[in-house]
């Protein structure tokens, strides 16, 4: 079975999942975390080289004042102790999206993460955080933008400047998206990065999404016929 190079997850059914269990939709956020720290194991042990999750979209500083604190608790300690999880994986973490909008200590805790785990290179983990990619590519732009009038960048514009000014930088694009939970959209994830990328979306929601549950995603993406546009060569 050919492994993906890239996986990206849109994690998503933490609230009902909970609900389903009259539990608190934060208690579903902490099943979810644990269960992203599995996922992560499980993929580097099947040879995935780069795994991308939407964890918090520009949108979802909307959901309750509740709901946002404990979501940033969340964040707060699993970025602490995602120190320890890049290690023991030979994880290298990069946090994509605007994290300007976070706290403080949010932030500082962000840059120690990335700066620790740099030199790992078994699984390069990308968690999106305040991400939203139309917002990312407006930053890009402005990038450019700035770059051009300061003259560190010169037209023309080409495919790859514009990949290259992505927060996802020299990541290449995903192979496979996941989504969780049954919803079939995209909600504003890696727009620019999934042009070719094959879609797998399950109802099992994201608490549930286990190492069977990744198989057989990667089961039906080796069933599709990647052709990229092209003529299939017989
Ligand atoms: C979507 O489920 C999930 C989120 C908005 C948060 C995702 C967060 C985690 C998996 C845990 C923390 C991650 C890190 C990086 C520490 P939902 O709340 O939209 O569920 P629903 O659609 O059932 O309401």
């Amino acid at each position: 079975m050919k492994i993906p190079n890239h996986i990206a997850i849109i994690l998503d059914g933490n609230g009902r999942w909970a609900k389903s269990k009259g539990m608190p939709r934060n208690y579903g956020h902490v099943k979810g975390c644990d269960n992203l720290e599995y996922i992560c194991e499980v993929a580097k042990e099947l040879g995935v080289k780069y795994l991308t999750v939407y964890a918090f979209s520009t949108e979802n500083w909307k959901r309750s004042r509740e709901e946002v604190e404990g979501l940033m608790r969340l964040f707060r300690n699993y970025l602490k102790k995602c120190i320890k999880i890049s290690k023991k994986n030979n994880m290298r973490v990069r946090i994509i999206g605007d994290p300007t909008a976070f706290d403080q200590d949010i932030q500082d805790s962000i840059r120690e993460l990335e700066e620790f785990s740099k030199d790992f290179d078994d699984l390069h983990f990308q968690i999106a955080l305040n991400y939203g990619s139309r917002d990312e590519i407006c930053r890009a732009v402005n990038r450019m933008l700035k770059d051009q009038a300061e003259g560190r960048l010169t037209g023309p514009v080409t495919e790859e400047t514009i990949s290259g000014y992505l927060d996802t930088g020299e990541i290449p694009d995903p192979d496979l998206l996941i989504r969780t939970s049954g919803e079939l959209r995209l909600s504003n994830f890696l727009l620019w990065q999934l042009a070719y990328t094959e879609f797998y979306f399950t109802p099992v929601p994201w608490p549930d999404f286990k190492k069977d549950e990744l198989l057989k995603a990667i089961g039906k993406y080796n069933e599709r016929d990647r052709r990229y546009g092209g003529v299939k060569e017989e």
